[in-house]
């Protein structure tokens, strides 16, 4: 994490001392790195100079306007699930023909605006949601360009719940399946097939998922065009992961970088893939403020202001994050083991077991969360009735509020008491 890195002991997000903007804004907030969300999108798309890959970025890793416009400014386009998203990434300035629409359940409405902005290409997961397509181009008389979302039926994933790409998972239909769909599609003169999709899973580490997953692609690709069905696009999906622990992996992103490069090479087709961790991960921390310890026989626990409400992650994959101190006052004999937990009123809101943590360190000072600028804010609820926590972006020595907190008045004001109770 270069952009988050302790100077005499403090640690920095780019060039501010992170404890400077606790002075300013109330823990708990997410702290994004403008600079390290820049370099991880440029770590891709310097690979793929010259090639025709469009990095799609996936909105739901974090959607915050502001860094949909950073991204935008890259040049990048986006992968959505929802019109919320695609209306986000269409305001932050990510042009419709740099938009795939994935996902199972898309709704009429959805699919209607997505229609009418004329997006590069709709990820198809189903014959009936190929019919409804097919049925609202026809009504607006525009064409849709479609893909189709094809089961690979190959694991991948660093958990179950991360998996998208076996038969037993909601994603996609069978190979069979969608040559059928792309059969029918040829004869509408309101579809135009333009590409084949896939997205096999999230947090993936080793190559041969991947390896075995384009490949399939590419041999799907040859049977429909054997069917005189042509294809401009293969979108291989998201997923590739990266090393949210201390110890030292494999780092796979030239690997992979080389082997859309290959695949781009020597299909002469535009590859379009999702990345949404890799380019948000490890350019946001989510800093918090320790409110209480306590220890029985068995257990030292931290009682902290952010919960699993603001984090989610680890009680829904199990996830593992790194807490640390905002300022170190490093004696190693000093340290002792903690167990991170917040204030929610469920046991699951644990944020790490064993965190390891000076001794002294005392109610009132702050700890950061490693590594969460996806799938952190983005997956966050009102849960025990707590608003939306702030999000805040640093570049270089300046820091901005790119969302405020949810107050609980906010939401309080949308619900309304019946006459018949009041
Ligand atoms: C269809 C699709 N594309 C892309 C992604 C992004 O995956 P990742 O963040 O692992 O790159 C996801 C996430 O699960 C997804 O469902």
């Amino acid at each position: 994490m270069n952009n988050f890195e302790y100077k005499r002991k403090i640690l920095f997000c780019e060039n501010i001392a992170v404890e400077e903007i606790c002075k300013k804004i109330k823990t708990p907030f997410y702290l994004y790195s403008s600079k390290q969300i820049l370099d991880n999108f440029d770590l891709l798309a310097k690979k793929f100079k010259g090639c025709n890959v469009l990095i799609a970025y996936a909105v739901k890793a974090n959607s915050n306007k502001s860094i949909l416009k950073l991204l935008a400014k890259k040049g990048a386009g986006a992968d959505v699930v929802s019109y919320g998203e695609m209306s986000r990434a269409l305001k932050a300035g990510i042009p419709p023909n740099k938009i795939v629409f994935s996902g199972v359940g898309k709704t009429d409405l959805e699919i209607s605006r997505a229609i009418e902005h004329k997006i590069l290409q709709f990820n198809i997961e189903s014959q009936q949601e190929f019919l409804i397509i097919e049925q609202l181009a026809r009504e607006k008389k525009i064409k849709a360009n479609i893909a189709i979302r094809i089961n690979p039926d190959i694991e991948a994933g660093g958990h179950p719940k991360i998996s998208t790409g076996k038969k037993t998972d909601k994603f996609g239909v069978s190979s069979d399946e969608a040559i059928k769909i792309y059969i029918s599609a040829k004869n509408s003169p309101y579809l135009n097939i333009v590409g084949v999709d896939m997205h096999i899973g999230s947090q993936i580490l080793q190559m041969k998922p991947f390896k075995n997953s384009f490949k399939k692609i590419e041999k799907f690709c040859k049977e429909l065009e054997k069917n005189k069905i042509k294809i401009k696009h293969l979108d291989v999906g998201g997923g590739l992961g990266i090393n949210y622990s201390s110890k030292k992996i494999k780092d796979i992103t030239k690997e992979y970088t080389n082997l859309v490069k290959d695949i781009s090479l020597r299909t002469k087709k535009k590859i379009i893939i999702e990345p949404g961790r890799f380019i948000v991960a490890n350019a946001g921390i989510l800093v918090t403020k320790i409110l209480y310890k306590k220890s029985n026989e068995e257990k030292k626990f931290i009682i902290v202001d952010a919960g699993m409400n603001d984090f989610i992650r680890p009680a829904l994959y199990d996830a593992k994050h790194l807490v640390k101190q905002i300022k170190l006052n490093k004696d190693k004999y000093k340290e002792e083991y903690f167990d991170i937990v917040g204030p929610i009123c469920e046991t699951a809101d644990v944020i790490t077991e064993n965190a390891k943590l000076n001794k002294s360190i005392e109610r009132g000072d702050f700890l950061f969360i490693e590594k969460v600028g996806a799938y952190g804010s983005a997956m966050s609820s009102t849960y025990n009735s707590r608003g939306l926590i702030p999000e805040v972006l640093v570049s270089k020595n300046m820091f901005f509020e790119i969302r405020k907190k949810m107050k609980e008045d906010d939401f309080l004001k949308l619900e309304k008491v019946p006459s018949w109770i009041k």
